[in-house]
């Protein structure tokens, strides 16, 4: 199943862009639907913020998954993609009213609530526009994820969600709301979680909550534990697709869900990530004192992870034939900031100008977080529809 590139057909794009490979997502979809075909109760929402190319949204939203959103754009983005309404789920610290409004009006599944205030407005916006908004609350639960600082959110110290301690007095004032209705508990703490004991932690965690809760006579209809299930950066051909049965299988053996109880998932990167690639030139290959640098034509503007959060993907040389002499490269990008570097000490096969150069794994957070710095455009994006 390895991602083998139609290079012919790349000869005449213009670089960077993105390829997605739909036949792959498909087989991914797929993957996700027979891993949780066994739990009835479970059901999985797209994080959209990974990635709102309208094909990739329609292609999951075809395959009827829900969507995760945390923006009044997304949720546009996800109604257009044809995601019902009511498989949409709202989150984020900060929701504009006219955000909320929207969602109102479209009518989505829940709100997922991160603090006293946003439950008030949320409750005056329902009030006037006669509706009852569906909410959870985001609970901050206290565990660590074992992953980059910057994309752990689950400790106390992150501006998410409530402390626990927190929970029961906002479910008691919700309670006493015309406009809102308690169904759940929600929590996410981090992302690119490799380690899935750290899923169990939430399990447990989640079990003590929800016996307090009974203990205190509250009904809970839903339990959302967001995304966080990592991918394998290092070797994607290896593992295109993540190890999906056991990540539901944690939470199957782990979280004791009551009678009637749903289970929700916000999955993101792993549902992406392994399907897209961004595709590069070779401008040059500028020979330091001290090391050889590959510069290619796509920069932090393109692919930001490296940049921002020190993370790596895996660099090919499309170009050069299977078996050809290798080098090692500093690989940079054009941008004029020192942090524009993809990979330092890079062994691929000897880069010339022209070559094609492919960031792997940049299915997630690649494309949708691209920006125009430097006065550059933002990426094409182009696909492969049917089975190499
Ligand atoms: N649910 C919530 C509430 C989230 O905040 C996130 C991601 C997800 C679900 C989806 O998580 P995933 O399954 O993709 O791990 N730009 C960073 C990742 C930021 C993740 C933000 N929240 C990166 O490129 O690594």
């Amino acid at each position: 199943m390895s991602n083998v590139f139609p290079i012919g057909s790349f000869a005449s794009l213009k670089t960077p862009f993105y390829h997605y490979d739909l036949p792959l997502l498909s087989q991914t979809l797929s993957a996700i639907h027979t891993a949780i075909a066994p739990h009835h109760n479970f059901q999985v929402h797209y994080a959209i913020k990974a990635n709102a190319n309208p094909v990739i949204l329609q292609t999951i939203a075809r395959s009827g998954l829900g969507a995760d959103c945390v923006s009044g754009g997304e949720i546009e983005a996800a109604l257009y993609a044809g995601f019902p309404a009511e498989k949409i789920v709202f989150a984020g610290v900060g929701k504009a009213d006219w955000e909320i409004e929207l969602a109102l009006r479209a009518g989505i599944a829940c709100f997922n609530v991160e603090s006293l205030p946003e439950l008030e407005v949320i409750n005056a916006c329902a009030l006037a526009m006669g509706r009852v908004a569906n909410v959870a609350f985001r609970v901050n639960p206290n565990v660590d994820a074992h992953t980059h600082a910057k994309i752990t959110t689950g400790l106390n110290e992150n501006k998410f969600g409530i402390a626990m301690e927190d929970l029961l007095p906002a479910i008691r004032r919700a309670a006493e709301m015309q406009g809102v209705r308690y169904v759940g508990m929600h929590f996410h703490i981090g992302s690119q979680i490799l380690e899935l004991d750290v899923f169990d932690r939430l399990s447990e965690r989640i079990n003590q909550l929800q016996d307090e809760l009974e203990a205190a006579g509250i009904h809970t209809s839903s339990i959302n534990v967001g995304g966080g299930l990592g991918i394998d950066y290092a070797e994607p051909d290896a593992h295109p697709i993540p190890a999906f049965a056991d990540y539901f299988g944690r939470f199957a053996h782990h979280l004791r869900l009551r009678a009637g109880q749903q289970l929700h998932f916000e999955l993101g990167r792993s549902v992406v990530a392994q399907c897209g690639t961004l595709i590069s030139r070779a401008l040059y290959v500028k020979h330091g004192h001290t090391k050889d640098f590959l510069i290619i034509d796509a920069g932090f503007t393109e692919l930001i992870r490296p940049a921002m959060y020190g993370s790596s993907h895996a660099i090919q040389n499309l170009t050069a034939a299977v078996g050809s002499a290798e080098a090692v490269y500093d690989v940079v990008g054009p941008i004029c900031e020192s942090s524009d570097v993809f990979g330092k000490d890079v062994t691929l096969a000897e880069a010339h100008r022209g070559d094609l150069i492919a960031l792997r794994s940049a299915g997630a957070y690649g494309e949708v977080m691209a920006s125009t710095y430097n006065c550059r455009r933002l990426p094409q994006s182009h696909f492969t529809f049917a089975d190499k």
